[in-house]
């Protein structure tokens, strides 16, 4: 079997400083060549090799006490942290002896972003790649796809039909020649966000609030980014994490499938390797109200301004954030209120993509609301941030909420022959310390690998 070039591990990713100086210096000149296989060491939260890439939003901007946080994720390569969890679940594959470079199609089942990273990856790797993804996602999606050498293979639907690809992705796995990188039923997805998002999280909050976080929100897609939170709550006893859907898909909370504009997040499903256990809220957030946040965020410097955020920090804002970002903050001002919390305390979430790939969303805003002026993005600003309310929240720390959870996870993967023994054991804790602890086996393994290659 041919070999792969072997990137980093865990730690290195979580901590690049931790790699051998040759990979340091080759990470860096990777910068300037997208197309560089040594940008495999450039996935980490720390482009500069020590600090988190992440934003503490103005409290004029959150109108709230609490400390939101956003981590960054438009620096990783191919522009999201989804390639995180696609590099994990490939180096796993190989390292497990369920990837043939030689002989292998990657099949990246995705709504985008993971399907980019995937895509990326494999183009690094020089293995062929597909992307099963939904045919009416944002045209910078597919576009991102191709310019890596990726063939599309695509579903009826948006977002919210994103099962469709994963029965796709099932039927074509059956044939030996494609190896699939199932984000949402593969653990190294968990591995990535509990590993290196979580502990990066942990230093995300340095010299913030009191340190530490009281609460973690990531609307899930897969719901790997939610992984964070696990680690988060293995360090801090108070910190609680907050799951947040489209209002319009409202699948964990109540069933509810409805189409949506939130691309990314809201897959009409509960993923399987979403830990309900550690979920304690559910929240509902309004597609309309992300995608008129990011409108306001993106061309609204001077309503910005107005309600108090000076020039430099409004322009800076400006790039960072995608619909879902919008999403994660709005959910965090909701809860922050409902929550009643303090200056002490620090709420983390994410940005999982830049704005670079929602220009058409913003397109589509304009056509559909003819009149966008001063006036309307003020109205927009007092509507979405400064006044987000506290309604639909729902706490589901009982165990009734629990069990509704695993009965919404076994409608959705008994029929993809996961046993129900397996879905037993994901109700007990030890189950996903289990899987965690695997870090350290593939963390030992990629490092003699990669020595064995020089
Ligand atoms: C833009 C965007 N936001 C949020 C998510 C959800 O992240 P996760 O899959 O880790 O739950 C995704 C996943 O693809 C995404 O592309």
């Amino acid at each position: 079997m041919k070999s792969m070039k072997i990137g980093p591990n865990y730690d290195e990713m979580l901590n690049p400083m931790q790699l051998e100086e040759k990979y340091q210096k080759a990470r860096e000149l990777a910068k300037h060549d997208e197309f560089d296989p040594n940008n495999l060491f450039n996935i980490t939260w720390k482009p500069n090799g020590t600090d988190v890439h992440k934003v503490l939003l103005p409290k004029a901007l959150t109108g709230v006490d609490a400390n939101i946080i956003v981590m960054l994720g438009k620096h990783f390569p191919s522009g999201s942290h989804k390639v995180g969890p696609a590099y994990a679940t490939m180096i796993e594959g190989y390292i497990d002896g369920l990837i043939d470079p030689e002989k292998h199609t990657i099949l990246g089942p995705s709504t985008g972003n993971f399907g980019i990273g995937v895509t990326y990856i494999s183009h690094l790797l020089k293995m062929p790649s597909i992307v099963i993804m939904p045919d009416n996602m944002s045209a910078e999606r597919y576009k991102r796809i191709k310019d890596y050498g990726g063939q599309l293979m695509l579903t009826p639907g948006t977002e919210s039909d994103v099962i469709l690809t994963l029965e796709k992705t099932h039927k074509l796995m059956k044939n030996p020649k494609y190896y699939a990188l199932a984000q949402f039923e593969l653990m190294p997805n968990y591995r990535f966000h509990r590993h290196v998002t979580g502990h990066s999280a942990i230093s995300a909050v340095k010299g913030i609030g009191n340190e530490r976080v009281r609460l973690f929100v990531s609307a899930p897609g897969s719901a790997g980014t939610l992984a964070a939170g696990d680690h988060l709550k293995t360090k801090f006893n108070e910190c609680e994490i907050a799951a947040v859907e489209p209002y319009e898909c409202s699948t964990l909370m109540n069933g509810g499938r409805g189409q949506h504009k939130i691309e990314g997040i809201g897959d009409k499903m509960c993923t399987l390797i979403h830990n309900v256990l550690n979920t304690d809220y559910l929240v509902l957030i309004k597609d309309d109200d992300s995608v008129k946040g990011l409108k306001v965020i993106y061309d609204g410097l001077e309503i910005l301004k107005e309600n108090g955020i000076d020039h430099d920090t409004a322009m800076a804002l400006k790039d960072m954030f995608g619909v879902s970002g919008i999403c994660n903050i709005l959910a965090s001002i909701k809860m922050a209120k409902k929550l009643k919390l303090t200056d002490a305390d620090n709420i983390v979430t994410m940005a999982t993509d830049g704005f670079d790939r929602y220009d058409s969303v913003l397109i589509d805003l304009e056509k559909r609301e003819k009149t966008i002026n001063h006036a309307v993005l003020s109205q927009w600003f007092d509507a979405t941030f400064k006044g987000m309310d506290t309604a639909d929240i729902k706490p589901v720390k009982d165990a009734l909420s629990k069990e509704q959870l695993f009965k919404q996870k076994e409608s959705d993967w008994l029929k993809f022959g996961y046993k129900k023994s397996y879905l037993d054991a994901m109700k007990d804790p030890a189950f996903w310390e289990e899987a965690y602890q695997k870090v350290e086996y593939y963390n030992t393994t990629i490092k003699t690998l990669r020595k064995e290659q020089i």
